[in-house]
């Protein structure tokens, strides 16, 4: 390994530069190297200043995350050592910034004397996502720099912002200019600093603390502002602690009050779900059969079959990543009906402010609506979303095999059949590939990739590739019916259904659910996505239920009565003309207790724990079943279709990790119960069994 950190001089000037690949992270090598390199330039008379810069291409993504679980990031020099180290040096430090400087990869920057950088840089504090804060001083220093209220937005939301943003705020003192060199341009302003004797610090500045100081009220308007998005999430709310801890007391006091609540965060099973996520999206990317070798196709034209509910919404994902597509449908009408409910879509988000009135209309050019469906033989993907109806999706890729380009994608949108069995009609069943989004396909950023039993490495590591192009999450499972995700949702929502018959009602489940963590329950979802859809699915699904397992029809009668849920104003719950709030409705507790009477149950009230575990461990059961299967590579694929699919509590980590953490033998003993009591749908999976008599968890489970 070469060593992390050289030092070269320029004239009076130490340049270190830091070269730990891939993206110089601040791992205890690279630490202890860098302290030398300043110490030994401390001690060289000749040495004035400092440029600290980085080979590669980037600064630093901060610290090695997986040094916290082995120890290491405590060795000295810490990085809040080595931090301390930079500030109180008597020779300016100057930091030269390009590519990404985030986390540690900030903090070590906001501790030096000036700061310099390439426009474009992506500077920020992304600690929160890792459900922790900052822990080297930066919601200390940013404040002083940049004033109280942009770095709450910047340490709270994790967000970085580009350098000409950081230039304005005053984070970065000088941007470099087209053609000049970023370390002559630091080199530069290291002897300016020598020359004029000033050695600022963040740590001085007191004057935009003060001006918050005027305003005591910030602080509670800001954590009313970040409500919503930050329910039930603990570190959104530690990093605000912090950042009044550097309004209200003197700056020692403040970072070991940082360093403190950075300890706690650390060792929080937030934070511990939150890393899993994070390594899990990675992880994710590493699929059997798929090395980095394989070949990749990379898409610029695409094409979406059917602009309906979900047509329209993939091509918009399109649009968004600048990549052009054609939309068809086979009559005119439907073209403009879908066409139109895109315009709608991005006006409304034009009229939301987040997106400009000419980039709407730059992402509208790029879609273009056709009734030729054979104008999508030039596409590098095409993107069935029409009908759930087998006869018609063979038909569509017979057509589609005789008019596309040989190596062209050729996928399904399918949320329950075969992939196989569609793939079987082409004769190149080695591009076919289940791609399921999820509605709305624009906003959901979970993309189910199904790979079919024939599917080559080389479509699956394209389609992998191009889920990170339209900012989708891709997680591969295998062919099965309804596959991973909606394969676990039916027991949960099932069990749910039971418990009303039971005793519990709509609303209190809903509340349990949401209290956990979740956007909505389960009753809320079905009137969103409609129950009329839910009913057409059993009706595929009822007749392959071996009879002398349990069934709820109370879905089916609000069917009937016509309750289809939002879009009619009534489903579980009613709805007020043009609101989504869910209103609890006597017509449907009627209909509930007239159900349990009809069936001969006495209604028993119901403990939100009976709830949760019911509800949770049934979707955590079926997704043992996924696994034992083959369907799905890993337990933490199942924990991010979940989090990304349906708004599971992300600082939880997702079903799996859920169990893991409330312990798996606890989750086999519950089922068993469960089972017992409730018959057949509860019985516990094999591999649950398995896993609690051997102590396993999830986590470590792998395919055998
Ligand atoms: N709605 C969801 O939540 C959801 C989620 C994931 C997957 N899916 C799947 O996506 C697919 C589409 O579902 P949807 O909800 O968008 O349905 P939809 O009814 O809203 O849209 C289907 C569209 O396909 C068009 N169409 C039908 N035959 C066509 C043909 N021969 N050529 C071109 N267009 C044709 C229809 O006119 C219609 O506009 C289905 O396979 C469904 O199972 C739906």
């Amino acid at each position: 390994m070469s060593d992390p950190v050289r030092f070269d001089r320029r004239g009076a000037v130490g340049v270190i530069t830091l070269d730990n690949p891939p993206v110089n992270a601040l791992s205890l090598p690279l630490r202890t190297g860098l302290r030398d390199a300043l110490a030994a330039g401390l001690d060289d008379p000749e040495i004035e200043a400092f440029v600290i810069h980085s080979a590669g291409r980037m600064f630093s993504a901060g610290a090695d995350i997986r040094e916290f679980d082995t120890g290491v990031a405590g060795e000295s020099p810490t990085l809040p050592e080595l931090i301390a180290q930079i500030e109180d040096s008597p020779k300016p430090v100057v930091v030269a910034l390009h590519g990404t400087a985030v986390g540690g990869g900030c903090e070590l920057p906001l501790a030096c004397h000036a700061r310099v950088a390439v426009p474009g840089t992506r500077i920020g504090l992304p600690e929160v996502t890792l459900g922790i804060v900052p822990g080297a001083g930066g919601t200390q220093r940013l404040p002083r720099l940049i004033g109280v209220l942009p770095a709450l937005e910047a340490i709270v939301s994790g967000k970085p912002m580009d350098a000409e943003r950081a230039h304005e705020l005053g984070l970065v003192d000088e941007l470099v200019m087209d053609g000049q060199d970023l370390v002559e341009v630091a080199v530069e302003v290291a002897e300016r600093l020598v020359e004029s004797g000033a050695l600022p610090k963040a740590r001085d500045r007191d004057d935009l603390l003060a001006e918050a100081r005027e305003q005591p009220e910030l602080f509670e308007q800001f954590r009313a502002k970040i409500a919503r998005r930050a329910r039930g999430f603990e570190a959104p709310y530690a990093c605000i602690e912090c950042v009044e801890a550097a309004v209200q007391r003197p700056f020692d006091e403040g970072l070991a009050f940082e360093r403190e609540t950075f300890v706690r965060c650390r060792s929080s099973l937030q934070s511990k779900a939150q890393r899993h996520v994070f390594f899990a999206e990675r992880e994710a990317r590493r699929v059997r059969g798929v090395g980095p070798d394989t070949a990749k196709l990379t898409i610029q034209r695409a094409a979406v079959l059917g602009c309906g509910t979900m047509g329209g919404g993939i091509a918009m994902c399109f649009a968004n990543a600048g990549i052009p597509v054609r939309v068809t449908e086979s009559e005119q009408a439907a073209l403009d009906r879908g066409m139109e409910k895109i315009r709608g879509n991005y006006a409304a988000t034009v009229a939301k402010g987040r997106l400009s009135a000419e980039d709407m209309e730059s992402r509208l050019a790029l879609i273009e609506p056709t009734l030729d469906f054979d104008s999508v033989s030039d596409a590098d993907i095409v993107i069935e979303a029409v009908f759930e109806d087998m006869a018609l999706k063979k038909d569509i890729f017979t057509r589609l095999d005789a008019i596309c380009r040989p190596d062209a994608i050729m996928a399904t949108n399918t949320s329950s059949l075969d992939v196989d069995e569609i793939a079987a009609v082409t004769s190149r069943p080695e591009q076919v590939v289940g791609l399921h989004f999820f509605s709305p396909a624009n906003v959901m950023r979970l993309l189910e990739i199904v790979r079919g039993e024939r599917t080559s490495p080389e479509v699956l590591s394209s389609a992998l590739d191009l889920s990170r192009r339209i900012g989708k999450v891709g997680v591969v499972v295998g062919v099965c019916d309804a596959f991973a995700a909606n394969r676990m949702l039916y027991p949960y929502a099932q069990q749910a259904q039971f418990l009303i018959e039971e005793g519990a009602l709509p609303e209190q489940i809903d509340r349990v659910i949401y209290e956990f963590g979740f956007p909505m329950g389960p009753f809320g979802l079905g009137d969103l996505a409609g129950l009329d859809v839910g009913w057409r699915v059993r009706q595929h699904r009822e007749p392959t239920r071996p009879k002398h397992l349990r069934y709820s029809s109370i879905a089916d009668r609000l069917y009937e009565m016509g309750r289809y849920g939002q879009k009619t104003g009534k489903g579980w719950f009613r709805y007020e003309e043009g609101s989504r709030a869910p209103i609890p409705d006597p017509e449907v507790e009627q209909l509930i207790v007239r159900t349990s009477e009809e069936l001969g149950i006495e209604r028993r009230d119901i403990s939100d724990e009976e709830i949760l575990e019911r509800c949770l461990f049934a979707l955590v059961n079926e997704g043992a079943r996924v696994l034992d299967e083959g369907i799905s590579e890993r337990a933490s694929d199942l924990d991010l279709i979940w989090i990304y699919g349906y708004g599971f509590p992300r600082y939880r980590g997702g079903p799996m990790f859920y169990a893991d953490s409330v312990g798996v033998d606890h989750v086999y003993a519950t089922m068993q119960r469960f089972h017992e009591v409730h018959g057949d749908w509860l019985e516990p999976a094999p591999l649950l069994e398995r896993l609690a008599r051997e102590g396993g968890t999830f986590a470590d489970w792998t395919p055998s």
